[in-house]
């Protein structure tokens, strides 16, 4: 039984940040961000987005009534999340009206939790054909005002629709794992933005990268010449084409290296407006590849490479099905176009307030611009979530 990717949504917030504006605030060349880093905006949400508005926002834009019926398990991947206890797939699960006879879970390993996802999707998937599998990989990326990572924030969710049969691409079943016990970057309970050692964390993630492909290579038999793409996490683009060179081999006619260089070009296409959304950050560039590329066919091989601090990474590959680009949007930086652009100041204030709650636990907040899901308030402690745009 084939399974994999029937449905792929994204949703991110509606304020964006220039990456020039930000390099003249800092007294940055601009060109550190634009050629350095390969950055062009980062997505800015303000407090009345989380990672369930954004997520309930990324499947609604893609689900139906009759998926909603057949859903029978929801996974939030995040590292953002927004509650100790409760998972924030219990209130996606919500909005969304789905059916209550699902499991609603969260999982958690920084940025590689949505790849373990899919992978359990795909578990209960063999075991369940007719059920179909929501996986959302939700977060918010904020490092602090000045920090170093400060150029490498952004906001947005992907949501996946894992079923048999898949409309989009099949997922394979040679994917290769490492776990490496180390402090490259985390957060704490008691901190609001992540500990990072900055340069440390780009050395392993290539490293992760460089022992885990190797590793695939010699076990699955297969090489880069077997894919007519290449996917990495992208915390920001210029890392993901160290990841790119890294895997490139030099001995491939020329045709097919420059083929595997303009597909990357598609996948950071997005990333480039949006900056790092984390656990989503590698299914956003799946979705820029799938939806910008014009080489891609039925039948390529597509190798992912999934990386999350701390640190896990994944090596894991899928194959694109007859007629997966009707089941695609081609105007989709139409949308981020769209998007309100706001100064450093805004910036500043919109993305670091934090709700002020009064001794009971309440807490109201400013008429902001959000998709169709918002936070509304807080009371008594209790996340308060509406949809917004009257459906
Ligand atoms: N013109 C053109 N390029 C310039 C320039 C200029 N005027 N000034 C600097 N640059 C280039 C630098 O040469 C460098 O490019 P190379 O790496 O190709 O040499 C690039 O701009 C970045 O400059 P710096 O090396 O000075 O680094 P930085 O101060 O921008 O910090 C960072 C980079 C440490 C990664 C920082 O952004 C950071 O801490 N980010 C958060 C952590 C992160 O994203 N880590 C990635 C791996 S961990 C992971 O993947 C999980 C996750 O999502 C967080």
């Amino acid at each position: 039984m084939n399974i994999g990717i029937d449905k792929i949504g994204f949703a991110t917030s509606q304020y964006v940040l220039n990456m020039d504006d930000l390099a003249t605030s800092r007294g940055v060349d601009p060109d550190k961000f634009s050629k350095g880093l390969l950055l062009k905006a980062l997505s800015i949400t303000p407090i009345t987005e989380d990672i369930v508005t954004l997520g309930a926002a990324a499947a609604d834009s893609i689900l139906t009534d009759d998926d909603k019926a057949t859903i029978d398990m929801v996974i939030v991947a995040t590292e953002s999340g927004i509650d100790q206890s409760k998972a924030a797939a219990v209130y996606v699960h919500h909005l969304l009206g789905i059916q209550p006879f699902a499991r609603s879970v969260e999982m958690k390993e920084a940025c590689y939790s949505a790849t373990a996802a899919l992978d359990y999707a795909k578990l209960h998937v063999t075991a369940n054909p007719d059920s179909k599998v929501l996986v959302v990989a939700s977060d918010i990326a904020r490092y602090g005002i000045n920090t170093p990572g400060e150029s490498t924030q952004g906001s947005g969710s992907v949501a996946m629709l894992v079923t048999a049969n898949p409309r989009i691409l099949e997922l394979q079943n040679d994917s290769l794992a490492q776990t490496r016990d180390i402090m490259d970057f985390w957060r704490p309970n008691y901190s609001t933005t992540p500990f990072v050692n900055g340069m440390y964390s780009t050395k392993q993630y290539l490293d992760m990268l460089k022992t885990t492909w190797a590793e695939y290579q010699k076990r699955s038999g297969k090489k880069l010449a077997d894919f007519a793409a290449f996917c990495f996490h992208i915390p920001f683009p210029k890392l993901a084409l160290k990841g790119f060179n890294k895997v490139m081999d030099k001995s491939l006619p020329d045709d097919v290296k420059a083929r595997l260089k303009e597909n990357f070009e598609h996948s950071i296409t997005y990333s480039q407006r949006i900056g790092n959304i984390y656990t989503g950050s590698l299914f956003l560039g799946l979705l820029s590849l799938l939806e910008n590329s014009t080489s891609l066919k039925a039948g390529d091989q597509i190798a992912l490479f999934s990386y999350g601090s701390g640190a896990v990474a994944e090596i894991f590959t899928a194959k694109l099905v007859d007629g997966f680009k009707t089941h695609l949007r081609q105007d989709r930086l139409e949308d981020l176009a769209r998007r309100t652009a706001i100064s450093v100041k805004e910036y500043e204030t919109l993305f670091y307030e934090e709700a002020d709650l009064d001794d009971q636990g309440n807490a109201t907040f400013s008429d902001y611009l959000t998709g169709p899901f918002a936070l509304t308030g807080i009371t008594e402690h209790q996340r308060m979530y509406q949809r917004t745009d009257g459906k």
